[in-house]
């Protein structure tokens, strides 16, 4: 059987060979403790499932969630929209609910991109930006992520032709993997830079509510002229502790909006309704558990700071998401020393490697682990010669 060649072309799963060598070990009987899952490990408050649970009793509620998402859904969007950054969005014409973020960011590329058109991806970054562009036959053209430029893409190195070429660029911040974090003047500049360019930016920002010390993530249509060129994915999944759920939204320009969510009715046939009326009540009801939960994370992203720097490895200190990004020690590859750290700490952590060619050197620590497990495996990372 000859599966197509834009199937066969992908690169397997990131996470595929880890999560072989995983199972294997705990068949061992090895206690594995995976930092390298990028999802809360904590439930959602009660008041949320509890809302699941009485819209999941109403008879009528188990047909199909409709194509555009419930009115409430879209107004509870365009609500938090509001609320939480001060943008006025229109519900039914610039918010698309989503099945999870991650549903709409590989559907986009198919209502944007067509075969052989660029697409300018962060590099490290999160894989579905890519792989969704290859899916619709376009080329992903990596951004740079450095270190020295504080994990934000220098607009001036994108060479000219590529910028006016490409369809799509995309970000995210704070950023999955490095934890970085832009400011609204970023965010200004990149919105002349599509302007110019006639770029649609895709800014996705499911970590604007998972932050440290005080700081406020800003949305990229802050900006002004934004919802001219940008469209905004964001997520109830790490905000607010529901990554099973599947529920996510994209934001921003009426046009953007639209095609993607054309494109999404011939794929998909919308959201269950249950988890549309739970998801309302996450949105507009009340925020204040947010800074509890913030600060469980925060609690652990010192812990395992501290361990690091007892050990040798300087991490520079995340002010958002749920990750710590950290070089390697010298001498081993990103690849290498997560293995290290696997089969000698049984401390499962991702190689930046995975995130892209930018990623080498760097290893990827999650938070989404509970607090004494991520002691226990600091623990273990001390006890190393390393
Ligand atoms: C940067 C980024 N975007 C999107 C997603 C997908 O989130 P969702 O659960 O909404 O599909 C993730 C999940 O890890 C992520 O890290």
């Amino acid at each position: 059987m000859k599966i197509a060649e834009r199937v066969s072309t992908l690169p397997p799963y990131v996470f595929a060979k880890l999560g072989r060598r995983i199972v294997e070990m705990k068949a061992e009987g090895r206690d594995v403790i995976r930092l390298d899952i990028g999802s809360p490990d904590l439930p959602p408050p009660d008041f949320i499932t509890d809302a699941l649970n009485q819209s999941l009793r109403d008879p009528s509620h188990h047909g199909y969630g409709g194509y555009y998402g419930t009115p409430e859904l879209r107004r509870a969007m365009a609500s938090y929209y509001e609320k939480r950054f001060g943008i006025r969005l229109h519900p039914d014409k610039e918010v698309a609910p989503l099945i999870g973020s991650k549903e709409g960011i590989a559907n986009v590329a198919l209502a944007f991109v067509d075969p052989g058109e660029a697409v300018l991806v962060p590099d490290p970054g999160y894989p579905t930006y890519s792989l969704g562009t290859v899916l619709a036959g376009g080329k992903p053209v990596p951004m740079p992520l450095l270190e020295e430029n504080d994990f934000l893409p220098d607009l001036d190195a994108i060479p000219q032709d590529i910028a006016r070429s490409a369809k799509i660029l995309w970000l995210n911040y704070p950023n999955n993997p490095t934890g970085a974090v832009a400011s609204l003047e970023f965010f200004e500049r990149v919105v002349a830079f599509a302007h110019r360019n006639a770029l649609l930016v895709c800014h996705d920002n499911p970590y604007c509510d998972v932050v440290f010390d005080g700081y406020t993530a800003p949305s990229i249509l802050q900006v002004p002229g934004a919802m001219d060129v940008a469209l905004e994915f964001n997520s109830l999944s790490k905000t607010y502790n529901m990554a099973g759920w599947r529920v996510g939204m994209a934001v921003g320009n009426a046009v953007a909006v639209e095609a993607l969510a054309r494109t999404k009715t011939n794929i998909d046939s919308g959201i269950f309704v249950p988890i549309q009326d739970a998801a309302v009540v996450a949105l507009t009801g009340d925020q204040s558990w947010l800074v509890e939960r913030n600060g469980v994370y925060q609690e652990r992203r010192d812990l395992i700071l501290a361990a690091l720097q007892e050990i040798g490895i300087q991490a520079s200190e995340p002010r958002a998401s749920l990750y710590i990004w950290t070089r390697v020690p010298r001498g081993y590859t990103s690849a290498e020393f997560a293995t290290r750290l696997l089969e000698e700490a049984a401390v499962s952590v991702t190689p930046g490697s995975a995130f892209g060619q930018y990623g080498e050197g760097y290893i990827r620590i999650s938070l989404g682990m509970d607090t004494t497990r991520i002691g226990v495996a600091m623990e273990r990372l001390r006890q190393l010669d390393l």
